[in-house]
Formats: C-alpha cells, sequence, structure tokens
C-alpha cells in the first residue's frame, strides 16, 4: 500500500541484500522512519518492543531474523538458539513459531554451509506468500462489502479494531484487505476505527494507513463502538487474530471480546480475517488455551503522543501509585464470529466449517 502515494511494504532486504530494513512503528504517525536490522538481537528487539507487530510481520520478521542469526553462526546449536530466541519475543501471536518451525524444518536437514543463503531464499518466500494470502483475503471479503452495499445501497460502515491493516502485514494486512479491495472496487464504504486502547493502533497506525490511501474513516474511543451498533452506524464489523483454534475461536487485541458482544446484541455480524498461518490447528478451546501476552502496566498509565512543539512525549494518565493490569490480547468464542474470512473463502467459526477450507488439516 501508500505512504505519501508511494507503494511501501513493512519490511524488505536493504541494498547491500543482506540486512534487513523494517518501518518502525512506534514513530508512526508522526514520522516514517526506516530502522535497520542487522543480528538475530535486532529482530528480537524490534519484534519485543513493536517496532515491527502485527501476526503476519511478526512471522515475517521471525523469518528474516533467522537468516541475520545464520549468517553470523549456522550450526545446529545456532539454528535452535535463534529459534529459542525469536519464539520468547511475543507468546500470543502463532504466525511466529509458525514461521520459525517452516524455516528450521526445512533448514536443519541442509548442510550448514547452505542454511543462510537458503533462510534468505525461504524468508523472501514467506513474506511473498504473505502478500498473496492477504490479497485474497481481500477479495474474499470484499464481496460481504459489495452485499452490504447492494443491500442498502448506501456507503457501507465498517468497523475494525487495533491494526490489522498493511502495516500488521507485509502488504495488504488481514481485517483491512477487504476494505483495500472493495474501495479500490468504486464500492462506497466508510471505517469506524477503534482506538485501540492502551498503545492506540488504531488511532495511530490503522488511522493513518487508511488516511494515506484516502480510505473514509472516523476514528472513536474504544468505549463508543456499542452506542454507534445500537444506533444503526455499523454495518458489519472486521477484525484481524493473533492465534484461531480449530474450533473457530479468535484471540485479537484485548478488546475485540466486547466488540464481538456488542455486535450479537445489535445483529451486526462480526467477523474476522486471516490467514491459514494463523490458525493453531492443535488448540481447541481459546479461552482455556491460547496464552495471552501480558504487558507492562505504564502502557496503561502512560501515553505517549507529540507535543506541539512536534517533540514525542510520554505523559502519565493515571493516578500516580495505582496498580494497572495490560494483557494485551482476548479471546472472542467461535459462537460469536460470523464468520472467517481467509484465503482460501469464508468458513463457519466452527471445526466443520474450518474444516471444509482446510481438509488436509483434519487427518
Ligand atoms: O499487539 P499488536 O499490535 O501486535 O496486535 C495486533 C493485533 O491484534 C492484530 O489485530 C492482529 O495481529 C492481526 S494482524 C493482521
Amino acid at each position: 500500500m501508500k505512504i505519501d502515494g508511494t507503494h511501501r511494504r513493512t519490511i524488505w532486504l536493504a541494498d547491500d541484500g543482506w540486512a534487513v530494513e523494517v518501518i518502525d512503528q512506534t514513530r508512526l504517525p508522526h514520522a516514517v522512519v526506516v530502522r535497520r536490522l542487522e543480528t538475530l538481537d535486532d529482530a528480537a528487539v524490534a519484534i519485543r518492543t513493536m517496532v515491527v507487530r502485527g501476526a503476519p510481520l511478526i512471522g515475517v520478521t521471525g523469518a528474516y531474523g533467522m537468516c541475520l542469526a545464520l549468517r553470523a553462526a549456522a550450526d545446529d546449536a545456532a539454528l535452535a538458539h535463534a529459534v529459542e530466541v525469536l519464539a520468547a519475543t511475543r507468546p500470543t501471536a502463532v504466525n511466529l513459531r509458525w514461521a520459525l518451525d517452516r524455516m528450521a524444518a526445512a533448514l536443519a536437514s541442509m548442510p550448514v554451509n547452505d542454511r543462510a543463503a537458503e533462510a534468505y531464499r525461504l524468508a523472501a518466500l514467506v513474506a511473498e506468500e504473505d502478500v498473496e494470502t492477504c490479497r485474497a483475503i481481500g477479495r474474499h471479503g470484499a464481496a460481504l462489502i459489495r452485499e452490504a452495499y447492494e443491500r442498502t445501497g448506501k456507503p457501507v460502515n465498517v468497523l475494525t479494531h487495533c491494526n490489522a491493516g498493511w502495516l500488521a502485514a507485509v502488504d495488504w494486512g488481514t481485517a483491512l484487505a477487504p476494505v483495500y479491495a472493495a474501495h479500490e472496487a468504486g464500492i462506497p464504504l466508510h471505517v469506524w476505527v477503534d482506538e485501540t486502547r492502551p498503545r492506540n493502533q488504531g488511532s495511530a497506525l490503522t488511522a493513518f494507513e487508511l488516511g494515506q490511501h484516502g480510505v473514509p474513516h472516523t476514528i472513536l474511543a474504544d468505549n463508543a463502538g456499542g452506542h454507534m451498533m445500537q444506533h444503526g452506524e455499523v454495518d458489519l464489523c472486521i477484525v484481524g487474530s493473533d492465534r484461531t483454534t480449530a474450533e473457530g475461536d479468535v484471540a485479537n487485541k484485548i478488546g475485540t471480546y466486547l466488540k464481538a458482544l456488542a455486535a450479537r446484541d445489535n445483529g451486526v455480524p462480526f467477523y474476522a480475517a486471516l490467514p491459514e498461518s494463523t490458525i493453531d490447528w492443535a488448540l481447541g478451546d481459546g479461552v482455556r488455551d491460547i496464552p495471552i501476552e501480558e504487558r507492562p502496566a505504564e502502557e496503561v498509565t502512560h501515553m505517549t503522543g507529540q507535543a506541539a512543539s512536534g517533540e514525542i512525549v510520554t505523559v502519565q494518565v493515571a493516578a500516580p501509585g495505582s496498580a494497572a493490569v495490560n494483557p494485551a490480547f482476548d479471546v472472542t468464542p467461535a459462537r460469536l464470529v460470523t464468520g472467517i474470512i481467509t484465503e482460501r473463502g469464508i468458513a463457519t467459526a466452527s471445526r466443520e466449517g474450518l474444516a471444509e477450507l482446510y481438509p488436509e488439516r483434519q487427518a
């Protein structure tokens, strides 16, 4: 997608052909800064500190982190160490583990001297596949937006939570891919952008990328979504996911579950858009089994933004001394999910629905 009219991706190889460059998402929307990653630790820190974030992008960064690690040392111990270090960075998005396992499985059987070159080839493949997968999610999801438009004859109001746009993937995104595809097809639409406290991925990142792409949108406080649904202002919700179980339970940014409850109470269809790499086929009950990342309390008690002077400042917004808790994700049970938009089509959120789209996974 575009920044200032120029097509950009979130991650790419530097001109020297080996270092990795990423857009530093901790600096958006105030500045577009490119960060260069040269080592395993650089990649791990970028994921942990959310310079890069979003489930698909974390996976691709993990894959490139393996390349950087193997460039330095490629024996079995180095390979295992790289997987361990990268896997420990963020626990909820299963795309990370998926990418690391895929890389490790392919590389372990290769001669040590060939591993680094093969890692680069594979990481590029994982990145390209992510683009095509997200594009396909967009195509399938856009049909829902078109249907809503044809039914009402009015611009379609889509509500989304957090950032599951191109900044969360290599390009296109998951939840926003249908929005971009529908927008490009000329279907009139408008996006309600949940602010997404505590880190404000909605107001900082989703609003930024929609604005850059010319998609009409409005930011709303997280607490306003239920009210908007009660008043008929939302035609459908589309969110992303960090881990989806084989039963169709969906883990996504904290607050997603509340939106699904409000959507159910108001008859608003609620979709999760995700690639197969987000499905954890080993898990059934998401509330019980999906590990939920706990992040620092300071993300709740403090906020960061740009002062009138242009300086980026962090201020305390909570009463000094009060404790705060910061679970980064929650799980929306399958019963509240109208459907799962994947690269293969739209499934009901159930074991049977997902089995129909991915029959080879059921063995
Ligand atoms: O903590 P973040 O910013 O990495 O959380 C991102 C989300 O919750 C996204 O909705 C999810 O990763 C899907 S991204 C296509």
